[in-house]
């Protein structure tokens, strides 16, 4: 059977155990996996903007030996309504996988019911899995830790309750993360993914909380995103006045832990979530987790569209 990466909770925590693993050893050595995906290809579907998910992906297939098709929404059949069922059936006849980045995520879930060949979510709505898996191999590698030693860590994220906030709290699911969200009101993540993970058996905790500081004492890790995502163009004034505050500041790093991590998904807006000063003070982490994204996502490519590595799924 085809797998797919939708959403983080699709794979058990072995499964990420040796993804992560292989990403290190891609990481480490690339040029010991230059064509392991050769003769493959990936289509790249994007009714949304990119620059990290783009370039990653289409670079990471090169380097693999394979190939990336971008598909922008505008200069598609997508674009004109064509239905993602056909698409999917349609790019099954040509590529080997296929990812997607798009609003609503029951797209990203039909277009992998119809395809034939695994479907990778390149970020939707709801949630932001190739992101925030990145992230956890930068917390381990930056802390030197096995993905066992992450149960416990305090992680915290300042800001809006969007897809990366979700999915902070599946990775609080799969690798035990005491995770805390400060948030304003009316802003909070998913309500249902939020109860599964307090309710799950040997699963981390998420707290939602309304300050900052409260989120951010004694943490590790801390952690935003922009206050207004793409499809929010024209909230972005009023968010502006909601989430003043919500941002990562030198007090706030004071409450923290000593030495903590800062890490930001990007594209990052000085001034609002996070300071300039704090900014270019963590530079070199946050550009790490941007350069993360490629081996992250090439040891996905592998998992997903290598046969050898299929079979081992089934
Ligand atoms: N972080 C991230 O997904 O960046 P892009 O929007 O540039 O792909
Ligand atoms: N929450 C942001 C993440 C960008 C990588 C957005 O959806 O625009």
């Amino acid at each position: 059977m085809k797998k797919d990466f939708l959403d983080l909770a699709q794979w058990s925590r072995d499964e990420l155990e040796s993804l992560l693993t292989l990403a290190a050893e891609l990481k480490a050595a690339p040029e010991k996996f230059s064509q392991i995906l050769a003769g493959k290809s990936l289509a790249m579907i994007f009714k949304k903007s990119s620059t990290r998910t783009r370039v990653s992906f289409e670079v990471g297939m090169f380097q693999l030996g394979g190939q990336a098709v971008f598909m922008s929404s505008a200069h598609t059949q997508i674009g004109r309504g064509e239905p993602l069922e056909d698409t999917a059936r349609v790019l099954s006849r040509y590529v080997d996988g296929i990812m997607i980045r798009t609003f609503e995520h029951s797209e990203v879930v039909t277009l992998a019911q119809h395809a034939t060949v695994p479907v990778i979510n390149g970020l939707t709505d709801f949630l932001h899995p190739c992101q925030v898996l990145t992230d956890i191999f930068t917390i381990k590698e930056h802390l030197g830790l096995a993905l066992s030693d992450l149960s416990g860590l305090k992680v915290a994220y300042i800001g809006d309750g969007n897809n990366m906030a979700n999915s902070w709290m599946n990775a609080a699911l799969s690798f035990g993360l005491d995770l805390r969200i400060a948030c304003p009101l009316g802003y909070e993540p998913d309500t249902t993914l939020l109860e599964r993970v307090n309710h799950a058996d040997n699963a981390g905790q998420v707290a939602v909380v309304r300050e900052p500081m409260a989120a951010a004492q004694g943490t590790k890790v801390l952690n935003t995103d922009v206050w207004a995502s793409m499809g929010q163009e024209e909230e972005a004034l009023e968010r502006r006045r909601v989430f003043a505050g919500y941002q990562i500041n030198d007090e706030l790093l004071l409450a923290a832990d000593q030495d903590p991590l800062v890490l930001h998904c990007l594209p990052a807006h000085r001034g609002e979530e996070i300071t300039a000063a704090v900014f270019e003070r963590y530079q070199d982490l946050i550009f790490t987790q941007a350069e993360n994204r490629l081996h992250v996502q090439k040891a996905l490519l592998v998992k997903l569209l290598n046969k050898r590595e299929e079979k081992n799924h089934e």
